[in-house]
């Protein structure tokens, strides 16, 4: 394998709050580390067309506490052909680039197998909101939009007590209901919905909300994973069927963005530090991954196989905290 002098690094697919941390960490640990550090801009699109520029400890100053990436982000299409491919590692090849650091979700770990195939050494570091890369505990920026989440539920949960109203909140997750599970929990809805479960309309919603008023509440949240979909469709049948006044609000982008938390920032860190230790001592085509409260290394096409799934004895506890 050629020496790893110089390494490039990129964030690719949504953007989540600590990415910045992730960048940084890289760079400083790289010039640390004695490597010359390239920032690719736009991901794996800014790979294709060269935006390319070396990066130095002062390129990184400030943006610890910023949410978004500096870097920018995209969903490439291109990188899906052969041809992307090719005209990716002849671009790294140009640039003197030797190894990429790959701060993003599955599809983009899909991306970075496809250029290891083909003779350029990646690593890559989890980082999306959703928490739903198999082979890792956590992605940075899942915290962060919980919080974000969380905040905006406990605002609107404020004005559903005062008029005593029903409110369905959609938070993002199109295949992975770990925010708004944690989210309910945290929030104290009364009913959640998520993708990897179905639901029945009058027994999982209808249901729980006429008996908590039984019990005496008068106010109710109902938190929907995006997956789900359908909150206005949901909303208008609560309404239509309790006679409980009911609101719904999409969260959508606003979970993206923000200061990251302690957590993120601190995880974001120490996984780009990982990451360069792991080039370090000449392992090649990993990820990242906190397994067991631990980072430690995988192989990249061992990790996309990957499963993990929500703790469904979380949803019991969530229904009977929710009484
Ligand atoms: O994967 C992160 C995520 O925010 C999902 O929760 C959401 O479904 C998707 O990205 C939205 O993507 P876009 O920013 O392209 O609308």
């Amino acid at each position: 394998m050629k020496k790893i002098k110089t390494i490039g690094v990129l964030t690719s697919g949504g953007d989540a709050p600590g990415m910045n941390a992730a960048i940084r960490a890289v760079v400083r640990a790289g010039i640390d580390a004695g490597y010359k550090v390239m920032g690719i801009k736009r991901g794996y699109a800014g790979l294709i067309n060269g935006e390319i520029l070396e990066m130095n400890l002062r390129s990184v100053s400030d943006i610890i506490h910023r949410g978004g990436t500096i870097l920018k982000t995209a969903r490439s299409a291109e990188l899906k052909t052969e041809a992307g491919i090719k005209k990716a590692v002849d671009m790294a090849g140009i640039f003197g680039i030797d190894a990429v650091v790959v701060v993003g979700g599955d599809g983009s770990y899909r991306g970075a197998l496809d250029l290891s195939k083909q003779g350029l050494p990646v690593i890559g570091i989890p980082g999306t909101i959703d928490n739903d890369i198999g082979c890792t505990e956590y992605t940075i920026g899942y915290d962060t939009a919980m919080n974000t989440a969380l905040d905006a539920m406990d605002k609107i949960k404020d004005t559903a007590y005062s008029h005593e109203r029903c409110t369905v909140l959609e938070v993002m997750g199109r295949n992975a209901g770990y925010i708004a599970l944690n989210v309910a929990i945290a929030g104290g809805a009364e009913v959640v919905l998520i993708p990897e479960k179905t639901y029945d309309l009058d027994k999982d919603i209808i249901k729980p909300i006429i008996e908590g008023r039984n019990r005496g509440k008068t106010d109710y949240s109902v938190v929907v994973a995006e997956g789900v979909g359908k909150v206005i469709e949901i909303a208008a049948k609560i309404e239509e069927k309790t006679g409980i006044e009911t609101r719904y609000t999409i969260l959508g982008h606003l979970q993206r963005g923000g200061c990251p938390t302690v957590y993120d920032r601190v995880m974001a860190s120490r996984m780009g530090g990982k990451a360069v230790e792991v080039l370090k001592q000449g392992r090649i085509n990993r990820v990242i991954c906190l397994k067991n409260n631990s980072l430690i290394d995988l192989d990249i096409s061992e990790a996309l196989a990957e499963k993990k799934s929500i703790d469904m004895g979380q949803i019991d506890l969530f229904r009977i905290l929710a009484l």
